[in-house]
């Protein structure tokens, strides 16, 4: 289960980036947090893997403190970063050999690796070439990979269709599927309102640092969540169609 209470994030420099945030999201859960850029989205992450300390409020990871006792709380989530950051001198699978033992998992053998690689929908012939080579949604699928290999209760992901084309949009989208049948609990930030139509069991819209609306699967599918989402940002709104 992932959690937010008040959780308030003033920067030093006066920035009011996040608002007394109120979120949960319980296992089997796929929760998409909508917003433009400079909503909030990273740094309500940021949160979660105590990057930063927030100025009030508090964050909990399966009920533990993820300020107070972070290395604890770190133990059950995965997180899939917008721009991972791997190792270019590493192969594909010698960086996930790296970031699994790193995440806890030391009895993973290279046929687990490889399993994991094809998962994600990565090409066999690029399993054991160097990071430096890889395009944007390469590295994202590696990231992706990483993040499977914790096998932790809650997944954390920031934009992780930025950079996939559509196939591995969708195959991304299918996994995260199977993920929620295993019971993660996931968070997914975005503003992709096509994945959250397919995907979300919950949405909320952020602003500025403020949650606007939440809906549930059921209510955003008896409206037109994109009008919603511009209508809640406050954007033009979009033309009848
Ligand atoms: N380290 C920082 N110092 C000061 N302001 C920041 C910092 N990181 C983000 N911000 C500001 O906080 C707000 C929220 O940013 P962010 O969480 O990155 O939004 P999102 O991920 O939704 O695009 C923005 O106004 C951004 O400029
Ligand atoms: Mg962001």
């Amino acid at each position: 289960m992932l959690q937010t209470k008040q959780l308030t994030k003033r920067y030093e420099d006066g920035q009011l980036a996040l608002d007394s945030l109120n979120l949960e999201i319980k296992s089997g859960e796929i929760y998409f947090l909508l917003g433009a850029n400079g909503a909030g989205k990273t740094t309500t992450i940021n949160l979660f893997l105590d990057f930063i300390k927030p100025t009030l409020g508090s964050v909990l990871i399966n009920g533990i403190d993820a300020t107070k006792e972070p290395l604890e709380a770190k133990k059950h989530v995965s997180f899939l970063s917008e721009n991972v950051m791997l190792y270019g001198n590493f192969s594909a699978r010698q960086n996930l050999d790296f970031f699994a033992k790193l995440g806890g998992k030391t009895n993973l053998t290279k046929a687990d690796y490889y399993d994991l690689l094809r998962k994600v929908g990565l090409q066999d012939v690029a399993f054991e070439k160097k990071l430096k080579t890889f395009s944007k949604g390469m590295r994202q699928k590696v990231g992706l990979a990483i993040a499977l290999a914790k096998d932790a209760d809650n997944m954390l992901l920031d934009e992780p269709t930025s950079g996939l084309d559509p196939q591995a949009a969708a195959e991304l989208v299918t996994l995260l599927k199977e993920q929620r049948k295993a019971g993660k609990a996931i968070l997914m930030c975005t503003h992709d309102i096509f994945r959250a139509k397919e995907l979300a069991d919950k949405v909320g819209i952020m602003k500025q640092g403020c949650m606007v609306k939440q809906l549930t699967r059921k209510e955003f599918l008896e409206e037109d969540l994109e009008r919603l989402y511009m209508e809640y940002i406050g954007q033009t709104q979009i033309e009848s169609r």
